[in-house]
């Protein structure tokens, strides 16, 4: 396949995934529009991903999707906190696509009892489905009841977000530098409270610093009202990331990868608010 079409199917998928991304999370759309409205055609730095550490799942579900349209394992991220691994994609033939982050609950390292909720619910699950080409956007891949997320909830706020949301975009993020009227990560934020969107202030509004290559903002998980067997709840969904990064080593290109620490905060977006 030749680069010019691997491209333009890379945009189709990407604008399938922004589809299904902006049903869950419609104020992500009016994030993007405000930004469009100032004169900014927007970039994206990368699109993330979560899922379960399983034979049926575990990153390569996801990252099997993207290989056929020259995307390259890059970088390896461990969150031993969080017990979540995590990869990034990069597309060795077009540099504007985004890059992809994929991470993973480490499932075995969990009590037996979280273990369970998971094994059982993807008994049934039928392992080919990871294999379609409308996986990446099938959503949640579980029955779901608001009981077992409350379980889930206590052990693992990501756990409890895989369980209702699944396959899809957990959040898009803005290249800061792709910006013609914002440099600064500050004015990005600023600019987003003005329009009273809140950000995620874990580990500080900006995550990493200029010497680390990588500055980063979240908006706090948008809310959802979501089925379940029980009834509908208020859950929160996927945010919106902002990205500032910078120039390393004498080539001057810009840094790809992600900084840990920083990540680790990010993931903090979907919590559940008191
Ligand atoms: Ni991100």
């Amino acid at each position: 396949m030749d680069a010019k079409l691997i491209s333009e199917k890379a945009e189709v998928l990407f604008q399938k995934i922004w589809n299904q991304y902006i049903s869950l999370a419609p104020q992500a759309e009016q994030v993007k529009t405000l930004f469009e409205k100032t004169g900014e055609s927007s970039i994206n730095d990368h699109v993330a991903y979560r899922t379960l550490r399983h034979p049926k799942l575990g990153i390569q579900s996801i990252a099997r999707h993207f290989e056929p349209l020259g995307y390259d394992y890059k970088g390896e991220y461990h969150f031993d906190e969080k017990k979540l691994f995590a990869i990034h994609l990069e597309n060795q033939w077009d540099p504007t696509l985004p890059k992809i982050f994929i991470s993973e609950l480490k499932l075995e390292e969990f009590p037996e009892d979280l273990k369970k909720i998971f094994k059982t619910s993807l008994e049934s699950f039928d392992s080919q489905l990871a294999y379609q080409e409308d996986f990446l956007t099938s959503g949640s891949l579980f029955e779901k009841s608001f009981k077992t997320y409350k379980e889930l909830l206590k052990v693992s706020e990501y756990a409890a977000w895989f369980y209702v949301y699944g396959m899809c975009a957990n959040h898009f993020t803005l290249l800061i530098n792709s910006l013609k009227n914002f440099n600064e990560i500050k004015e990005v934020n600023l600019f987003l409270k003005e329009n009273n969107f809140d950000l995620n202030d874990s580990g500080g509004e900006i995550k990493g610093t200029p010497d680390q290559f990588l500055e980063q903002s979240s908006t706090k998980a948008f809310q959802l009202d979501v089925d379940f067997l029980e009834g509908t709840y208020k859950v929160p969904s996927c945010y919106y990331e902002f990205a500032k990064r910078y120039p390393r080593g004498s080539s001057g290109d810009l840094f790809q990868g992600f900084i840990t620490g920083s990540a680790d905060k990010i993931f903090e977006s979907t919590d559940v608010q008191d």
